[in-house]
């Protein structure tokens, strides 16, 4: 596959996973149905399934049988974006180039869209019964999913988050933080694709662990720095908000050059880790470039 064509190539895949797992928005309660579907579908860029589908390939899977943990790990990042926007937690009116849940729908709806968006996630894994990937597997998935977003894992890190606003913060539990809320989700996009691969090499799996921390770090540094130096209508978020919650972010711990150097450190040692992995790591070394040059 030709390198830039790896985004377009995924996200069309995912597209249509998505749409065959959400429920249709004329079934009832259709508002709601509605509601998931208007935030899970919006464009995202699918940077999670994206590393799902690289992974997955990396060890000889087709792109079918990495579907379900493709759609589970979106589901669920669609869920922590709607919740993440409330007016109790960030308090954001845009998302993705469109108004956020609670101002599309209302405050209740986007709390049910997340809350189902989230049963849902597990439930596609549970119930892909006909795929090759092996029910023991498959249940080693689910609960690497459910660390991942759990208290240890992305809501812990929200939560960290929001205890965060307005104090003065180590660099040391600033990562902690980005580790938790957003490095979780991408880890175990990664760990989805390799165990869904039905690949077994524990040395192989510690380096992916590794490249996966260091791109989950990176993908969130460069998301503060895109708070500061991107714009609203390239990001489809509102640019500053960051700044305007009072929120320590890597940019206004470390400065914006030091940020960025942090931010190309995690990519060079992302790459280191995937040595090993020759040609067939390729897609995974342009996804840890991508990060810290994306725009949005
Ligand atoms: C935004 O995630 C929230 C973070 C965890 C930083 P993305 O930047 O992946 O958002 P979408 O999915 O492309 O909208
Ligand atoms: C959100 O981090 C992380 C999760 C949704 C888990 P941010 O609050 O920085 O994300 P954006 O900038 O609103 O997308
Ligand atoms: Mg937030
Ligand atoms: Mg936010
Ligand atoms: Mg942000």
């Amino acid at each position: 596959m030709a390198r830039d064509a790896i985004l377009p190539t995924y996200q069309n895949q995912i597209k249509a996973a998505l749409e065959r797992w959400l429920p249709p928005s004329d079934r009832e309660p259709c508002r709601l149905h509605e509601a998931m579907r208007y935030s899970t579908l919006a464009p995202g860029k699918r940077i999670r399934p994206v590393l799902v589908y690289a992974t997955g390939e990396a060890f000889g899977s087709d792109l079918r049988r990495l579907d379900s943990s493709a759609v589970a790990v979106e589901l669920i990042h669609a869920y922590s974006l709607i919740h993440d926007d409330l007016p109790a937690m960030d308090d954001d009116d845009l998302r993705r180039g469109r108004p956020t849940c609670h101002r599309a729908f209302d405050e209740a709806t986007a709390i049910l869209a997340g809350d189902a968006l989230q049963a849902l996630a597990f439930r596609v894994i549970a119930a892909d019964r006909d795929s090759a990937i092996s029910p023991a597997r498959r249940l080693r998935m689910i609960e690497v999913l459910a660390d991942a977003s759990g208290s240890l894992g992305m809501a812990g890190g929200q939560a960290i988050d929001l205890a965060a606003v307005g104090q003065k913060i180590s660099l040391e539990q600033l990562e902690n933080m980005h580790r938790h809320k957003t490095g979780a989700l991408i880890r175990a996009s990664v760990e989805l694709g390799y165990l869904a691969s039905g690949a077994d090499d524990a040395a192989i799996e510690r380096k992916l662990e590794r490249y996966a921390t260091c791109i989950g770090l990176a993908f969130q540094v460069q998301d503060d720095i895109l708070d500061v130096e991107g714009s609203t209508e390239v990001l489809g978020k509102p640019q500053g908000s960051d700044e305007d919650r009072d929120k320590p972010t890597y940019p206004n711990l470390l400065g914006m050059a030091e940020a960025k150097a942090t931010a190309q450190r995690l990519c060079d040692e992302a790459l280191a880790c995937l040595e090993s992995l020759g040609a067939s790591g390729d897609n995974l070394r342009w996804i840890a470039n991508y990060i810290v040059r994306r725009d949005r």
